[in-house]
């Protein structure tokens, strides 16, 4: 875990600036600022629905925001043209909440996938090397689930299995959203160990979405807190534990009374 003076905070590499998005009468999200230094590695955390998945997926070009400006790596995905983020999501890898795995492929075809759109230039044989090498870093039995559907692996295999796909093209970025939702707590801190590793081995900037404290504290230098469509607490990882935010105390402490009302 580093602090706020470790990271270069006026050249963020992904910087969110004013994001709004509307379905429909909804307002999702009204008004995000955001910053993710590089190199580090930032918490969203939030009520469920508020947004989070919402935010990363801007980040990757797959929603386009209502107004405001999302700019990775200098480039504003908002407005840039398609070959612009092409690249920019051949930098990014993205480890969907569900493990989304294409049902009809094997698990070595669907980890292969990132190659075979992006790097027309690897011979079948290389591509094999890396799928089995990247498998196995996932700490999988590679030779054993490559042939197999994504249906016929655990949850927490194919958390892994999709955790090899997200990294595959060795991204300058990894947005993983709830890597260990789902997961007992034993899978959930192997991913977690996994995804500190892939931090250090790889230097990425990496956002997180997770609901499990624990893992949040661990692997985070940033935490930025959703409510209500804005970013009400943005803070490193000392800072904010100790947030004297009523909202934040309450989501913390976990509990039903306080400032954050429940209509569900
Ligand atoms: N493509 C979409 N069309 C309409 N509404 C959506 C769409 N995607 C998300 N939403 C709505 O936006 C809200 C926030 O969703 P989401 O970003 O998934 O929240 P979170 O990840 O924080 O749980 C939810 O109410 C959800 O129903
Ligand atoms: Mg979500």
């Amino acid at each position: 875990m580093r602090l706020k003076q470790d990271f270069d905070l006026d050249n963020p590499l992904i910087k969110i600036e004013h994001l709004q998005k509307v379905f429909g009468t909804k307002e999702v999200l009204k008004d995000v600022n955001l910053i993710f230094p590089k190199g580090s590695t930032t918490v969203i955390l939030g009520l469920s629905g508020g947004g989070k998945s919402t935010i990363i997926k801007h980040i990757v070009g797959l929603m386009k925001p209502t107004n405001g400006d999302i700019f990775v790596d200098g480039v504003n995905v908002a407005t840039c043209s398609e070959e612009e983020l092409r690249a920019v999501r051949k930098n990014t890898g993205y480890l969907f909440q569900d493990g989304a795995m294409f049902d009809s492929m094997n698990i070595f075809d669907n980890v292969a996938f990132p190659l075979r759109e992006h790097r027309k230039d690897m011979s079948e044989k290389e591509i094999e090397d890396k799928v089995m090498r990247m498998l196995s870093m996932t700490g999988l039995d590679a030779k054993r689930v490559a042939k197999l559907a994504p249906n016929e692996l655990s949850g927490g295999m194919r958390k892994r299995a999709g955790l090899a796909r997200a990294i595959i093209m060795e991204p300058k970025i990894i947005l993983y959203d709830e890597p260990t939702s789902g997961l007992d707590p034993i899978t959930s801190d192997l991913i977690t160990q996994l995804i500190l590793k892939l931090q250090r081995e790889l230097g990425v900037t990496s956002v997180l979405i997770t609901h499990d404290m624990k893992e949040s504290f661990k692997s985070s230098d940033f935490l930025a807190f959703l409510f209500e469509g804005e970013i009400i607490e943005w803070a490193d990882n000392e800072s904010f534990k100790n947030s004297t935010n009523p909202f934040v105390r309450q989501f913390l402490n976990g509990d039903g009374e306080g400032p954050i009302k429940f209509n569900g």
